[in-house]
């Protein structure tokens, strides 16, 4: 399948890698492809040039990157992604899966991030990235989970769970067939894109386990009466 990463980070990286493997025609897009850009340190991954040098992957433009893919992944960061899906253009997004892995956290006071008001409150990213692109079939997915866990979700012991939300069914269903590739067993189908207001809202939790612990490899489990 044709996948196109909007993005170029660490969760951009590690989703490209994983899905080349599995044989995905994947390219990375950022919004500027200079050899700057490419060259540029990123906290939690590598610079895209080293990253093309040893996965033999490409990086383009965000509009080349929504062009090429019959499924595109917004791996960009909160306040980044409603320009820069725009950037990539509403057309190219048309009819698409879009996978909306983003968080809306604010890191302007550094650590702990909050979760950026425009965002919280009877609204989402998620929603908001709907309403702007009404004609993306836009599905929260892997927001919840360190981007290594993600594509292996072995690396967390035990049942854990993967949540999505979405208005498209068949949007859904494909979204769970590419997590079901990676690995994940256990997905939670949290209903319409509203769904998004509660998983983006684990961010607080999920962030305080991290920097409680010191280690990302964790994840949340519903457990059932
Ligand atoms: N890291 C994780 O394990 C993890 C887990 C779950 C969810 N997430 C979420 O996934 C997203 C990506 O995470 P990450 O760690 O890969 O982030 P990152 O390393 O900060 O990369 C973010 C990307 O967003 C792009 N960006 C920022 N502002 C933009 C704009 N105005 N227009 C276009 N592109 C813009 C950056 O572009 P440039 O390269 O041009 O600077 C960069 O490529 C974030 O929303 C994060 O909250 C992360």
């Amino acid at each position: 399948m044709k996948i196109g990463i909007l993005g170029g980070g660490g969760v951009a990286q590690t989703l490209a890698g994983k899905l080349m493997a599995l044989g995905h025609d994947v390219v990375i897009g950022l919004r500027a492809v200079t050899p700057e850009d490419l060259a540029k340190p990123r906290q939690m991954a590598v610079p895209l040039q080293d990253w093309m040098k040893a996965s033999g992957g490409k990086v383009v433009t965000l509009a080349a990157a929504a062009a090429h893919g019959e499924v595109l992944i917004n791996a960009m960061t909160g306040q980044g992604s409603i320009p820069g899906l725009q950037a990539a253009g509403a057309a190219q997004l048309d009819g698409k899966v879009l996978i909306d892995v983003a968080n809306p956290l604010d890191f302007s006071q550094g650590m702990p991030p909050f979760l950026m008001a425009e965002y919280a409150g009877p609204t989402s990213l998620a929603e908001q990235i709907q309403a702007a692109f009404p004609t993306a079939r836009v599905v929260k997915a892997f927001n919840t989970i360190a981007a290594a866990v993600m594509v292996d979700p072995g690396l967390v012991k035990g049942p854990h769970d993967l949540f999505i939300a979405g208005n498209d069914a068949a949007a859904k269903a494909q979204v769970s067939a590419i997590a079901r590739s990676f690995g994940w067993e256990h997905i939670v189908d949290l209903g319409d894109i509203v769904g998004a207001r509660g998983t983006e809202a684990l961010l607080p939790i999920w962030v305080r386990l991290w920097t409680t612990s010191g280690s990302a490899m964790h994840n949340m489990h519903v457990a059932r009466g």
